[in-house]
């Protein structure tokens, strides 16, 4: 995916998180029902292997279940509710398997950001677990865009290794020394900056080459006009039908 590629202004940030339980299929649903194209979630993995989505490690934040994520296999965690921490009527919500999403990626034609998020020291094994779901899912047939992304390094250089057809984002907290060698080196197609990192200044620095400028989180219209005027090619939002 180059620069000339058709990306819409907002990604529904873990779904319509701010309508529905952030990383659930109603998240998603909700956000295409919202007039999303793109939406973004954070993949990791059940102690089973089964790729999951939970932006968190541990499951007591956006679910009724206990511990953390990488220790329990997937039977279990397909038990949890995963909505009533947000509201009760999304009681039935559950945690979705990386391939329930894809699947409904193309049934809807959402696009996706995929971040991936090991745990350390899982990061090789989940990488080989999310591309072999993407590569059964691709095999299936037309596949909506996709853009994988993480804050992991480790992770990045093994999805360039073993997938270098598939389009990487650069994600970043804090911008390192050697972002421009190592956006090379990887040949991303993106970078993904913090919202409140960025300035006019670093903003035409990082649009100086081809690539996408995505910025997280941006909950404010006034912030995202600003910085989609200033050059932001997208921003993530969990609130994308106050944007839209
Ligand atoms: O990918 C953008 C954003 O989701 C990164 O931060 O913590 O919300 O996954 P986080
Ligand atoms: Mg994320």
């Amino acid at each position: 995916m180059k620069k000339c590629s058709i990306l819409p202004p907002f990604i529904a940030h873990r779904g319509l998180s701010r309508r529905a339980p952030e990383n659930t299929l109603a998240a998603f649903r909700a956000a295409h029902a919202a007039g999303a194209r793109w939406i973004e979630f954070d993949v990791q993995l059940a102690a089973c292997g089964t790729a999951i989505i939970m932006h968190d490690a541990t499951l007591a934040r956006t679910s009724n279940g206990q511990g953390t994520v990488a220790s329990h296999p997937y039977t279990y965690l397909a038990t949890l509710d995963a909505g009533s921490w947000f509201d009760v009527k999304f009681k039935d919500e559950k945690i979705p398997r990386f391939i329930d999403v894809l699947n409904l990626m193309r049934e809807l034609q959402l696009c996706a950001n995929i971040e991936i998020k090991p745990p350390a020291g899982a990061e090789s094994i989940t990488v080989k677990q999310v591309l072999a779901d993407l590569r059964t899912w691709q095999a299936q047939g037309e596949t909506p865009d996709i853009i994988i992304s993480s804050f992991s390094l480790p992770v990045l250089l093994a999805v360039k290794a073993l997938a270098p057809d598939l389009p990487l984002g650069g994600l970043f907290e804090t911008v390192p020394a050697d972002w421009q060698g190592l956006c090379q080196t990887l040949n991303c197609v993106s970078l993904h900056m913090r919202a409140d990192k960025l300035t006019a200044e670093n903003i035409a620095t990082f649009l100086s080459e081809e690539r996408l400028l995505l910025a997280y989180t941006v909950n404010e219209v006034a912030e995202a006009k600003k910085l989609l005027a200033l050059g932001v090619d997208a921003v993530f939002t969990d609130c994308v039908d106050r944007m839209l």
